[in-house]
């Protein structure tokens, strides 16, 4: 059991005088990551939309339930696993997609991929990722992955990207819903900073070969805008030449890098998705497909209607629409609606165990976490990572059990009360 292990080693450590690198406390976790980041790179990340309301709103709704424990029930034997789309997973938690990880670490999506193999635990790919799926997947090997994507304005595009997903063994591919836009981030429009303008995150766009000879025929406008002659632009240009694949000379002479951020900035997203757009990928894939993003009852009824595999209760950790609704608080409308017939996931805000036993209490079948392992991966790459998800499965463990529960199946509703 890994939580009563996971305690003793710490303690047993501390025998010896060693501490835990990684810091245990959400908060604490978010300062120390905050010290080995450069401040546009950790503003990126913490970043929530407008006011960061959202953001706040999320925490606050794991607070507005308590957990109330059962006594004598023998928890000696507990079993956190939990089965999704036939595959099962060690503990009821997956690691969300998180793009741009090199602004928190240069080994990025290979760390996190590692730490995730070490673990057992399921990993999201990106669509913005830092590395290309090909060898993300080759570190994986049989460990859980599935594949997120943002359905770009280029369906010869995500169809390759599908295609690609399936060739690396994912198991489910993730449509994001919520980022038809990006948000109206403060933080990092105070900071005029977006790491995909620097050839940042777009890794999975510039080794698909789609995406490259959408490159060679040309920008679909020319650009209006030529920057700035200054040195920041210089060293933009030096950055976005070097994240292109095919070395730096070669690259600087064909201009590819440069012409492979605008291309990408014309075509990332498509405001114009729509239910009847989906069916484009359902007849393209045998892969599960969940979706992610969903916050009202109705839109997860359609879900359940367009034959959809799953869905995640998700504001993108409060990243898109400041004044929506936390995710826990969607939650149980959104059960209620599915009603038992496709796995209800969610994410954003979850900090600790108990917010992971909590989300099961009401219903979800699993969660993500998204900025904590980011934190620790910056602090200590891999190992940082590991820690993370060691520590959210050690903690959740000891929650199950203190609250009267051998097992996710036994965590039922009553488990949780409204605090008044
Ligand atoms: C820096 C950062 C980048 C993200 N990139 C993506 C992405 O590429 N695709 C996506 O679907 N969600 C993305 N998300 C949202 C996460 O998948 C997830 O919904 C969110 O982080 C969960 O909230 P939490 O960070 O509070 O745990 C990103 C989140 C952060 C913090």
């Amino acid at each position: 059991m890994i939580g009563v292990r996971r305690q003793t080693q710490i303690y047993l450590d501390g025998v010896s005088g060693r501490r835990p690198h990684v810091p245990l406390d959400a908060d604490r976790l978010e300062t120390a990551a905050k010290r080995c980041m450069r401040p546009e790179a950790y503003a990126y990340v913490a970043a929530g939309a407008g006011n960061e309301r959202t953001l706040a709103a999320n925490r606050a709704a794991f607070d507005r339930w308590r957990i109330v424990p059962r006594m004598l029930r023998d928890v000696e034997r507990r079993d956190s696993s939990v089965e999704l789309f036939g595959r099962r997973l060690p503990h009821p938690f997956l690691l969300a997609p998180v793009g741009v990880l090199e602004l928190a670490h240069p080994e990025a999506d290979c760390a996190v991929a590692r730490a995730a193999r070490d673990t057992g635990t399921a990993m999201v790919f990106s669509n913005q990722a830092s590395k290309p799926m090909e060898g993300v997947s080759r570190i994986l090997e049989d460990s859980p992955h599935w594949f997120q994507l943002y359905w770009s304005r280029s369906d010869a595009l995500v169809e390759s990207l599908a295609a690609r997903a399936e060739r690396c063994g994912c198991e489910a591919i993730v449509i994001t819903l919520d980022t038809t836009m990006l948000g109206w981030r403060s933080r990092d429009l105070e900071g005029a900073y977006l790491p995909f303008l620097h050839g940042k995150g777009i890794a999975q766009y510039t080794s698909d070969p789609v995406f490259t000879q959408l490159i060679s025929e040309g920008p679909l406008e020319p650009s209006a805008q030529q920057p700035r002659p200054t040195l920041a632009a210089l060293r933009t240009l030096i950055e976005l030449t070097r994240a292109y694949p095919d070395g730096f000379l070669r690259t600087l002479r064909s201009g590819k890098g440069r012409a492979a951020v605008q291309r990408f900035t014309e075509i990332y997203s498509r405001p114009s998705l729509s239910w009847e757009t989906l069916a484009f990928l359902r007849e393209r894939t045998s892969l599960p497909i969940v979706l992610k993003g969903i916050l009202h009852p109705d839109d997860a009824a359609r879900a359940v209607a367009e034959g959809i595999d799953g869905v995640i209760v998700s504001n993108h950790g409060g990243r898109q629409v400041d004044g929506a609704i936390a995710t826990l608080d969607a939650l149980p409308a959104v059960v209620g609606a599915v009603d038992g017939r496709i796995p209800v996931l969610l994410d954003s805000g979850v900090r600790g165990g108990a917010d992971v036993f909590k989300a099961l209490a009401l219903g979800a079948r699993a969660v993500l976490i998204g900025r904590p392992y980011v934190y620790g991966l910056a602090i200590a790459g891999r190992a940082g990572v590991r820690e993370v998800v060691e520590n959210l499965a050690a903690d959740f463990d000891l929650t199950m059990g203190l609250a009267g529960r051998r097992s996710v199946a036994e965590i039922d509703a009553d488990a949780v009360w409204a605090s008044t």
